[in-house]
């Protein structure tokens, strides 16, 4: 687990509260979802230098790729296959610290190598929507980017 983040001396949970007026700021006065699931990328692409960062948008029996940062990814994604989609079904985030550890992993890109998936709710507590990040490092990722990642994730 990456306790610190590599270009930066301060630790990821730092990073993540000095992240939230910032995005407080962004996203707060903004109604668009599309918009601010765009921003909300951005904001963590470049903040955090990810391999991916982007959102899966609940469509029948199928996720559809929506805003993201970083390389072309998989546009559609099936109901029962993936760390997606798992998270979509349990309705609960998922950290994959090896993804080739992971049954039925979609590989969108060789050079992801850990994974973090956080489900978004709507009012009556249906997913909507899943916030997918890829790390090209392995076990990148902790119960401290899932609280971050929730918190910064209230706007939308
Ligand atoms: N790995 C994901 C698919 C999406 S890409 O990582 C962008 C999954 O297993 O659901």
């Amino acid at each position: 687990m990456a306790e610190t983040n590599r270009t930066s001396a301060i630790t990821r949970k730092e990073q993540y509260a000095e992240l939230l007026p910032q995005v407080q700021g962004l996203l707060e006065p903004e109604i668009n979802a599309i918009a601010n699931l765009a921003n909300l990328a951005a904001v963590l692409k470049s903040t955090f230098d990810f391999h991916w960062v982007g959102f899966y948008l609940v469509e029948g029996k199928e996720l559809v790729l929506g805003p993201f940062q970083g390389p072309v990814a998989c546009t559609r994604l099936q109901w029962g296959r993936g760390v997606c989609a798992a998270a979509w079904q349990e309705k609960k985030e998922q950290i994959v610290a090896d993804v080739d550890a992971f049954p039925g992993h979609v590989a969108c890109s060789p050079f992801s190598k850990s994974e973090l998936v956080l489900p978004l709710f709507n009012d009556e507590n249906e997913v909507w929507a899943v916030l997918d990040i890829d790390s090209s490092e392995l076990d990148d990722f902790s119960e401290i980017d899932v609280d971050g990642l929730k918190t910064l994730t209230q706007w939308l």
